[in-house]
């Protein structure tokens, strides 16, 4: 297949990229190197790909709909897998304009280019972020009344249900996969397991917001791209999906865990629960595992000391 990757410089889209050219996909990514973490770490995400001839980079925005449009129709893509977005939750409470503008005009452009050329299959990187504080855990798909409690969860919303109205009124087949916070090595550096290993390895204080009782379902990066490439495999019709990880456990626990496995210990600042933070995030796997088999092998543990090795490897 040719696939087209937007934000395929990114975490995410940097590995499910390595996995695609592993199957002989061609691979046409589409990024923008924004500046929301250093966009030199970006282009270390790509390096070991750029050279090879089922690999194409091209620096862009998703906005540019003409660009996108003509991509898809020079390249003959046949799939696009839609990653690129502004990503991270707080930041978007102090610059929703941009979030809406990048995620879901992004999106929208993404989506019309496509209808123009003919390109009917998508997948959207979504994310749990979407069901907020909703009362039935764990978040399970088909459940109604999705709260997002932040610009950038109501945007990740807000690209899902333009989704859809494509494939309601054009017949595109559409997997929306809700990601559950990915971790693993070229995690971006803001995200909490990076600042904590990062603290943890360089005795520097950690800042944990809130009195550590908050809950998330951790996804190592390797299950992530699993379930993106068997939603390729069963692409059909429209479908959400949560790809989540294998436990889901209190930001403490974390915390001690990674003393645990680093050896070290180090001074936690606390601060006050962000604005935009939901409380919890629980992931009900059945419709994934049901639909395109998917089932997340990498436990926590063991994730986590794949990530703190990269680390130490790194610096
Ligand atoms: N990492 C997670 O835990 C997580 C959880 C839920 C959902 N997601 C979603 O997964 C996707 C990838 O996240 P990530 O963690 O890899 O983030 P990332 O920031 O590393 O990757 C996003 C990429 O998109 C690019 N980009 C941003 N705006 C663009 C634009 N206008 N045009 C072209 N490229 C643009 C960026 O340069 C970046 O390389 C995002 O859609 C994010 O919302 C991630």
């Amino acid at each position: 297949m040719t696939i087209l990757v937007t934000g395929g410089a990114g975490f995410i889209g940097s590995h499910l990229t390595e996995r695609l050219l592993q199957l002989g996909h061609t691979v046409i990514c589409l990024d923008n190197l924004d500046d929301y973490y250093d966009p030199g770490l970006k282009q270390q995400h790509i390096q070991a790909f750029t050279g090879s001839p089922a690999y194409h980079f091209i620096k862009g925005d998703i906005r540019r709909q003409e660009l996108v449009a003509d991509i898809l129709s020079g390249h003959q893509c046949d799939t696009v897998i839609h990653l690129a977005a502004r990503a991270g939750v707080r930041p978007s409470v102090f610059a929703p304009a941009l979030y809406v503008d990048v995620n879901v005009n992004g999106t929208l452009s993404v989506l019309e280019a496509m209808r123009q050329t003919g390109v009917r299959r998508l997948i959207l990187a979504s994310s749990s972020s979407v069901y907020g504080n909703t009362p039935g855990i764990p978040f399970r798909e088909d459940q109604t009344g999705e709260q997002p409690v932040s610009p950038y969860a109501s945007s990740k919303y807000a690209a899902e249900l333009l989704a859809h109205a494509y494939h309601s009124l054009y017949h595109f087949d559409i997997s929306c996969l809700r990601l559950f916070t990915v971790y693993g090595p070229r995690q971006r550096p803001e995200m909490a397991i990076s600042q904590f290993v990062h603290g943890l390895l360089t005795q520097t204080p950690i800042r944990v917001f809130g009195d550590g009782s908050v809950v998330r379902n951790y996804t190592y990066i390797d299950d992530t791209v699993t379930g993106f490439l068997q939603a390729l495999t069963h692409l059909q019709g429209f479908q959400r999906l949560n790809i989540g990880g294998a436990e889901a456990i209190s930001l403490q626990q974390l915390i001690s865990l990674l003393e645990q496995l680093t050896g070290q210990t180090t001074r936690i600042q606390h601060f006050p629960l962000q604005p935009g933070d939901v409380l919890y995030t629980a992931a009900d796997l059945t419709l994934a595992q049901r639909r395109i088999g998917y089932h997340p092998a990498i436990p926590l543990r063991e994730g986590l000391q794949r990530f703190i090795s990269w680390h130490k490897k790194k610096r």
